[in-house]
Parts: structure tokens; sequence; C-alpha cells
């Protein structure tokens, strides 16, 4: 047989999707794992959503929909970023996609030749590196030190920009760290990019989750921005909509067309009743979205409170997203390691640091997008476990 692509064999799966794979085989077993390492809010969609897609599809809305996303949706996308962010988008800026993994793999093709380098902040989310190569990009790690809490600062961009450079990608609030940039760090971010004529892909996928008052900006609404910005936003985390695929780009008109006509030969679009039900989250109330992101709150708060009495463990107070970067500060051992240690013996699945590049070492991911009684089970399991690591 002749030999499969070269690209794809040099591509590896995501390991969180391995985790929790593994974490599904021991629970099919009989056994009571705590799946935390999904990104998955655990909430059912907000039932007025649910209902705009059945009134949809009772009313025969099961058609192909227009490719870039319908007219209500793109509407009503324009005005969210206008309302929330401050960024001021034509409809023909924007392209609604099935998820955001999508998108986010929709721009990179659009922008990237063979070669060009692509700035990923570590730790970062396991995707990014393997999207970058999967559209001929070279991933480029920038290590954010941990001892300053994983902080942007210009000196760091500057010891990693090329010539080669095309794109730097940033994610706020941040899959893995919890962390918001600030506006130092986004006046870092775009004095780089403009100096350097980087294009930047804004991930602001988490961007309603968020806590003690910590604040999003884009950074597509800076001064000099807009043109040079790819932002990427969906409907699964703020939503809970992860099932239903639904999100969107909004970029310069330029990338908007390749990633357009990119689409229209690719997936084609997402589903149509998905997009009438992401109309009415955007255009609805918002307290479904207060209510998940109190929740989340309260979980945190009890997570942070409980790891800081246990021996061997410790997290910084987050600002957003779902998920606690732990670090185990008595232990030699990998993260690797200590994940499978605490999938064999705790029962709890959860993500290495290291899949989210060397910069994440020492570290694993903890979803909190669970119920407090899978927590509070996680303490006492952890509690056991850590110290002994
Ligand atoms: C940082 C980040 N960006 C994008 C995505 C993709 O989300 P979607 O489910 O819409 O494809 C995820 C999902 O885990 C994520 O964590």
């Amino acid at each position: 047989m002749k030999s499969l692509s070269q690209l794809l064999e040099s591509v590896p799966g995501s390991v969180t999707t391995l985790m929790m794979q593994k974490g599904r085989e021991l629970a099919a077993q009989g056994l009571d794992v705590i799946n935390l390492a999904g990104g998955e809010p655990d909430f059912d969609t907000p039932a007025h959503i649910q209902q705009a897609a059945f009134d949809a599809i009772a009313a025969g809305d099961t058609h192909y929909p227009p490719a870039f996303g319908k007219a209500e949706l793109l509407q009503a996308i324009c005005a969210k970023l206008e309302r929330e962010n401050n960024v001021q988008a034509l409809p023909e800026q924007l392209l609604v996609t099935p998820g955001g993994k999508w998108a986010i793999y929709v721009a990179l093709a659009s922008i990237l030749n063979p070669g060009d380098e692509v700035m990923i902040l570590d730790p970062a989310w396991v995707s990014y590196a393997p999207m970058a190569r999967l559209n001929q990009g070279i991933p480029v790690h920038v290590p954010l030190p941990a001892a300053d809490n994983f902080r942007v600062r210009a000196a760091q961009l500057e010891a990693y920009v090329s010539e080669k450079t095309k794109l730097l990608m940033i994610c706020s609030p941040n899959n893995p760290t919890g962390r918001v940039l600030s506006q130092d760090e986004l006046d870092a971010i775009a004095d780089v990019a403009q100096q350097h004529d980087l294009y930047v892909l804004s991930d602001e996928i988490y961007e309603h989750i968020l806590y003690d008052g910590a604040r999003h900006r884009s950074i597509a609404s800076m001064p000099g921005m807009a043109e040079r910005t790819i932002l990427i936003n969906g409907f699964s985390k703020n939503y809970a909509m992860t099932g239903w695929r639904l999100a969107w780009l909004a970029a310069p008109l330029p990338v908007a067309r390749l990633a357009r006509a990119y689409q229209t030969q690719s997936v084609t679009s997402a589903a149509s009743f998905a997009m009438a039900a992401g109309a009415v989250a955007l255009n609805g109330p918002q307290d479904c979205v207060q209510e998940m992101v109190a929740a989340y709150a309260r979980r945190r708060n009890f997570l942070l409170d409980a790891l800081a009495e246990i021996p061997g463990i410790r997290s910084s107070p987050i600002e957003g997203a779902f998920y606690l970067f732990v670090q185990f500060t008595q232990t030699d051992k990998k993260s690797l390691e200590i994940s499978q240690i605490l999938l064999e013996d705790g029962l709890i699945a959860t993500t290495p640091g290291i899949a989210f590049g060397e910069a994440g070492e020492g570290y694993v991911r903890l979803s909190f997008a669970t119920g407090m009684s899978d927590l509070e089970k996680t303490v006492e399991r952890l509690a056991r476990i850590a110290p002994g690591l």
C-alpha cells in the first residue's frame, strides 16, 4: 500500500480527548470516575434557545442555509460586537462556522503560506499548534513564565518574532490558565503586532465566563488592530451549546473572503436551525449566562478554598474560563505521570499540563464545569493522593 498523508501522520490527536476517552472507559467498567478532563459546560442549553431550534425545525428550516450564515444571525453578531466589544464589523466580514475549532482552522488556512511562523503563547490550548501545522505553518512556542503568573510581556514576544512570523495567537479568558489579558498586556501585543506587521488571532470563546470583576476587552477594538485581527467567538462555552457546533469569525475583508471561499469548498455551512437558535441566544435575555457564570464562580471559590488546605497543591485565583491550572509542588513527577496517577488511583480524569506546551509542565488542568458533588469528591481524593505524590 502507498503511504498515507505525512502531514497528518505528524500531527498527534488531542490529549484532552484521549484523557476524556480513558475516563469514559473506566466509567464504563462501573468505576466512579470524575471526568474533569474535558472543556464542556455541564449545563443544558437554556430552554428559550432550545425552543428557537425546535420552532425553526417545525417551520421547515431544514434546508441548506446561506453558507456564510443567515442574515438574522450575521446581524445579531454585528450588533453584539458593537454592543459588547466596541468592534464595528460589516456582515461581509463575518463567517458563521460549525464550531470554534473550524473558525480557527479556516482562519489559519486563509492566512498561512508554507513555512509561515505562528506564535503561540504557552501554556496554550492543545489544538493551536496542530492546527497551525495542518495549515502548513510552523508553530513557534513562546513560553510564558509560571513565576510571572503567565503574564505576556513585549520583550518575551520580541524574542520570538522573526522575518517569517505571520500570526500571533491569543486566548483570553485563557484555556488552560484562566488568565484574562490586562490592558497592559493587550497594549504589548498590539505594539508588537503593529511593529512587525503581524495578524492576531484573538480567541474569545470564554468571553463571558469571568470572576471577581475581571473585564474582557477585545484587541480588535484597539486603535490600528481591526485591520489585522481575526476575532473568534461562539456559542459552545458562553451559552452551553457545545453539541450545536456554532461559532463565528470576524476578520478584515480580504481574510473573510478567503475563509468564506474555503468554507463553501469544505463543510459548506453550520446547521440551519442551530443558526436560528444562535440569533435568539445573542438577541435574547442574557440572565441564563449570568446564572451559569454564578454557578462556576461558586465552584471556583469552593475549589480554591479547599485546595489551599491540601499540602502539595498550589492553585492561583483565576479570572476567567472554567479551569483550574493546578501545580503539584512536592513532586518531581512529570504532569503526564501525575495525571495518570490521578486517574488510576483517584479515578479523576484531568489533562496534564504538558499537553499545553512545555510551559505547562508541573501543572494539571482541572475543569470545574461539573457538579458540586463531583468537586467535593475530587477534593477528598486529591487530599488523599497529592501529599504522597
Ligand atoms: C480555547 C478554545 N478555543 C476554541 C475552542 C473550540 O470550541 P468549539 O467547541 O466551539 O469548537 C475550545 C474548546 O474547547 C477552546 O477551549
